[in-house]
């Protein structure tokens, strides 16, 4: 059961009159009322703030400088445990009251961490046996963030304890709106093999499982004989040699072990502080980019009160692309209520080889684009930039330059800009979704990491984000949708890459075929169920053929190339057939460069789009092969794409296949609409370095930024980097939900 969606107030720039410390210690009794203090419908705007860096002198020119960039929350003690609690028995709140204190009377709210991303070194040297340990079973050393194991009990009692006190110290500060628990759950204990982990395994696969002839055969470990008589036998996949090839079933198991640890410590930390404060609303900053998948978050975005995201982006052409396609994925988890970017850049991050900065117009582009896909908060990591330390040349809000410069101006300028968005009532309002779902699944991308695939590079994420790009490019927006949650109601779902798919979930993509939807299955799809067993009788298996049946094809074998020797060719081409040439130019073929179904057509409706063709194809026995094919499925129509194509071929294969819009789709621009109750405001962005014309633009511009008004009506032109943001009255107001 999802919990509420709650999300967190803004104060009123005014200072409340009580004083947050007058009732710490009462347990009940009148609260002050923090929506007393609130002002509804703002656009939460700020960052991390971490002034345990920076004498106390400089903390009232932070307030100064905040109020002057419109800040009006900041996420605080992120890494303060050491702080908080200096030696186990001696806490220290002073601080940290003064510097909320502070805050709160400049209309500034605290979204307050649970400060157990980082723990003080007293805790390590006291309990060594908190540390994690790698696969290899070295102790990961302390010194860093999350040095500590989620399956360690000891430190389970500590991390609560902090966050108790945290609770009856701030639960009823009128200025602390939110808590935020942790930070980046998994960053740097994702994978944790020391002995509790191992104690705590075992226990999961006793309740996953309930007997051990379930887990064997889940496990199929009649392979190499690992037949396992006992939980107390079950081992967590420490090294094993070099060359030696872990148990897809067991490693898939360990993986979701650590998601669902790492969740169950986040539900502690939360449900501790719940208990002592149950009225302010809970986040954990998700990590959300197209290249990352450390968690299942389907899963996660049930257990907490608003989604927030980290997002750091991709320099060239994937940029707003990119950004796009995750943020639709957080606007899923989100259930399409407003989302937090808790954290993103102005400009360069520090742990990249290069670190580019933005170019111009990003940093205000970026925090537009977002609030484009759904988000009502934008935060940057960080507020002030460290003099010291691991992340001093991260971007930051403020500079190490200060205020006078082009940055903290543009920051200004941003938040004095969300400010006025806010005032024309777009907060609140929601993402306008597509008729079109990409599925992901993160517990596809985590399988498609086995060392034991017909390929080592199946990336089902980067395949989700090439169909996201491929649907720009022809002026359409898909959403991009947990394979997990309700996509019952779309017109066409896409299915790239989603490498394991369960009986139940099969049985749903044909259900929804034959009561008339589209549905698209990629070339890597449903070859194995949720324990790693191959779907047996011709690829793709899944659902004991099911989908190969709704498909009308039958795979024999795969056909994997890359880099041939001898100057063999790398790459087969398709025949110029309707799926996916450009008719405008029949020279155009598509090309598959990894992987190539072989299949033949076993229903006589379907159809094969195109064929493999030419000498290569001939070289592998594919000459004439199918290579996509559609099939009609009950009311709905399915289509099979039997090889990797890249964008482009993509781009083809939706425009000749999928596109149903009537309007004239224009792919130089991202363009997104946001519902609210009597007013839809509508965002275009310019995609590529050309920048963007746009036409036949209705509503009253709200922001023209890198661009101008043309000379005719609802025309405008968009410089690379622009943004146009309009608003208009719905003539039948929505109804919500
Ligand atoms: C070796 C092993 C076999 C099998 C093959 C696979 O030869 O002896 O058991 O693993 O490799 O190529
Ligand atoms: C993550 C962390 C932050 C900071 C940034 C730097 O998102 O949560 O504390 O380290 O990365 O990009």
């Amino acid at each position: 059961m999802r919990r509420t969606f709650q999300w967190p107030a803004v104060l009123s720039p005014a200072a409340p009159s009580q004083d947050p410390h007058s009732n710490e210690t009462e347990s009940n009794g009148n609260h002050p009322t923090p929506s007393a203090a609130s002002r509804r419908n703002r656009i939460i705007f700020g960052g991390d703030y971490n002034p345990d860096q920076w004498p106390q002198t400089v903390w009232d020119d932070d307030i100064r400088l905040m109020r002057e960039a419109h800040v009006n929350t900041v996420a605080l003690a992120v890494f303060s445990w050491d702080r908080i609690q200096p030696e186990e028995h001696r806490w220290d709140f002073d601080w940290l009251d003064l510097i909320i204190d502070k805050l709160g009377h400049a209309g500034i709210a605290v979204d307050l961490a649970s400060a157990t991303a980082t723990a003080p070194l007293w805790l390590y040297e006291a309990h060594p046996e908190v540390l994690p340990r790698d696969k290899y079973g070295h102790v990961v050393g302390p010194g860093a963030r999350q040095s500590w194991s989620p399956n360690s009990p000891v430190f389970r009692e500590y991390a609560l304890t902090m966050c108790r006190k945290l609770a009856e110290r701030y639960g009823r500060n009128p200025y602390v709106t939110s808590w935020h628990m942790g930070n980046e759950y998994g960053w740097n204990n994702r994978e944790d093999y020391s002995d509790d982990a191992q104690r705590a395994f075992r226990d999961w696969c006793r309740r996953t499982y309930g007997s051990i002839d379930a887990l064997n055969a889940a496990w199929g470990t009649t392979f190499w004989g690992q037949e396992i008589h006992d939980f107390d036998q079950v081992l967590i996949p420490r090294y094993m040699g070099a060359d030696a090839m872990v148990n897809p079933g067991q490693q898939l198991d360990f993986e979701r072990f650590g998601n669902d640890a790492l969740l169950d410590f986040y539900k502690a930390e939360r449900d501790a502080i719940a208990e002592i404060c149950p009225d302010k609303p809970f986040t954990t900053n998700f990590m959300i980019s197209t290249d990352q998948c450390a968690m299942d978050y389907a899963q996660w975005a049930h257990e907490v009160d608003f989604v927030s995201n980290d997002h750091y982006f991709h320099e060239g052409t994937l940029h707003l692309d990119e950004l796009s396609c995750s943020d639709a994925l957080v606007d899923s988890l989100a259930l399409n209520r407003p989302w937090y970017v808790m954290e993103h850049s102005t400009s360069a991050v520090q742990w990249k080889p290069l670190n580019a900065r933005k170019r111009k117009g990003e940093l205000t582009r970026d925090a537009l684009a977002h609030i484009a896909m759904g988000a009502d908060a934008i935060n940057f990591f960080q507020w002030r930039a460290s003099a010291f330390g691991a992340e001093a040349f991260h971007s930051a809000m403020l500079p190490h330059a200060g205020e006078d410069t082009a940055l903290f101006r543009e920051v200004c300028a941003l938040g004095k800009t969300l400010d006025r968005l806010a005032d024309t009532g777009l907060a609140g309002s929601r993402l306008q979704r597509s008729d079109t779902a990409i599925l992901f699944d993160a517990q596809s991308q985590w399988a498609t990491r086995s060392q034991t695939l017909p390929s080592g590079k199946l990336d089902h994420w980067h395949d989700v984000r090439d169909w996201y790009q491929a649907f720009l490019n022809t002026g359409m927006r898909a959403d991009v949708v947990p394979l997990a949650y309700d996509w019952s109601g779309y017109h066409t779902i896409v299915l790239p890459t989603v490498l394991m798919l369960s009986d139940a979930d099969t049985r749903r993509i044909l259900d929804f075929a034959q009561a008339g939807g589209t549905v698209v299955i990629g070339y890597a799809t449903g070859l194995v169920d949720e324990h790693f067993h191959v779907g047996l009788g011709g690829y793709p298996g899944a659902g004991q053929g099911l989908l190969r049946s709704m498909l009308g094809i039958r795979g024999e074998e795969f056909n994997i190339i890359g880099p041939q020797a001898d100057g063999d060719a790398d790459a087969i081409a398709l025949t110029a057939a309707e799926a996916v040439s450009d008719p405008t130019n029949s020279h155009t073929t598509a090309t598959s460069r990894l992987w190539q179904n072989v299949i033949s057509v076993t229903d006589p409706h379907a159809q094969t789009l195109a064929f493999y063709h030419g000498d290569a194809a001939d070289d592998w026995d594919l000459d004439g092969v199918p290579a996509i094919t559609r099939n009609r499925a009950g009311k709905g129509i399915a289509y099979f794409l039997g090889c990797d194509l890249d964008v482009n071929d993509l781009t083809t294969f939706i425009r000749l296949n999928l596109d149903a819009t009537s309007a004239p789709p224009n792919p130089d621009v991202l363009h997104t609409v946001r519902i609210g109750d009597t007013t839809a405001f509508d965002f275009y962005f310019a995609r590529g370095k050309q920048g963007a014309k746009i036409s036949q633009v209705s509503g009253e511009p709200l922001v023209i930024f890198r661009g101008s008004p043309g000379s005719n009506t609802g025309s405008y032109t968009l410089q690379r980097n622009g943004v146009l943001i309009t608003m208009r009255n719905l003539t039948t107001p929505c109804a919500d939900e």
